[in-house]
């Protein structure tokens, strides 16, 4: 049997967050450029993005691009600008009613791309299938620099007392503030890191490490890991007993 024929549909993660990771391998294994592993990562999303609207997921947030990146040869920072640029195509957010968001410090990117960016942003807005969100110049550590800055210009304006600070006003301050977090983290590549994605939203998630890499990542891949995921007790902090009880007054 299939794992896609295993999935039990009335529970399935409402959030899943991916580092969709080993482009470049997946290219070098192949005597292929860089870029040739990036062009064929960029399909995998897409499938991707199509596959877990249709299981009925409801927010997809994927790490195309973290601030470390920049680091990388301009070469390949510049043909990931491109092939984004080129990617960002509206008609596939509004064809399957997916409402497309972005996060990370995006000044950082080139004007064309942010001018079409902001495009498919204002012109998803009110889909309502499912929400892609790209994470792109982004870190973890930027966005709660950001955040405490944010939260420190509230109390010194007088709009906030330290007393009031709690972890909501830290997720109301996050640019991730529109979602529910991940129940389900998937990292292919074969890489057991986070490398600056989504640490504070992850603080319950589940996480699933996967070998194939991103271009290979396919239908039957994406419904293994949600299949593993099904098989978990997610106790957040209680006692296997008290999980059953709960589950039994449902
Ligand atoms: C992930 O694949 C995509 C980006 C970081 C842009 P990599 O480019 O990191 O591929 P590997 O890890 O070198 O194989
Ligand atoms: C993480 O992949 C970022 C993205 C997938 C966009 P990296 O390939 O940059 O991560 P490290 O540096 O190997 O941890
Ligand atoms: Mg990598």
């Amino acid at each position: 049997m299939t794992y896609k024929e295993q999935l039990d549909m009335n529970r399935i993660p409402q959030h899943i967050a991916i580092i969709m990771d080993g482009n470049g391998r997946w290219a070098k294994a192949r005597g292929k450029r860089r870029g040739e592993g990036h062009i064929v990562g960029a399909q995998a999303l897409h499938d991707t993005m199509m596959n877990a609207s249709k299981l009925g997921v409801k927010y997809v947030t994927v790490y195309a691009f973290s601030t470390e990146n920049w680091t990388r040869p301009d070469e390949e920072v510049n043909g990931l600008m491109a092939l984004l640029f080129e990617k960002l195509d509206l008609s596939i957010f509004m064809d399957n009613d997916i409402r497309f968001c972005v996060i990370g410090d995006t000044d950082r990117l080139p004007e064309k791309v942010r001018e079409r960016m902001h495009y498919c942003i204002a012109q998803s807005a009110g889909n309502q299938r499912g929400t892609l969100t790209v994470a792109l110049s982004y870190s973890s550590k930027w966005e709660l620099t950001q955040s405490a800055k944010r939260i420190a210009a509230m109390v010194q304006e007088g709009t906030m007392s330290v007393d009031d600070i709690t972890d909501k006003t830290i997720d109301e301050t996050l640019c991730t503030s529109f979602m529910p977090d991940p129940d389900l983290l998937i990292r292919t590549g074969g890489e057991t890191r986070l490398s600056n994605y989504l640490l504070w939203q992850c603080a319950y998630t589940e996480l699933y490490f996967c070998d194939t890499y991103w271009p290979e990542f396919d239908e039957e891949a994406l419904c293994k890991a949600i299949y593993t995921y099904q098989q978990r007790e997610r106790r957040f902090g209680k006692t296997s007993e008290q999980v059953a009880e709960e589950n039994d007054n449902k």
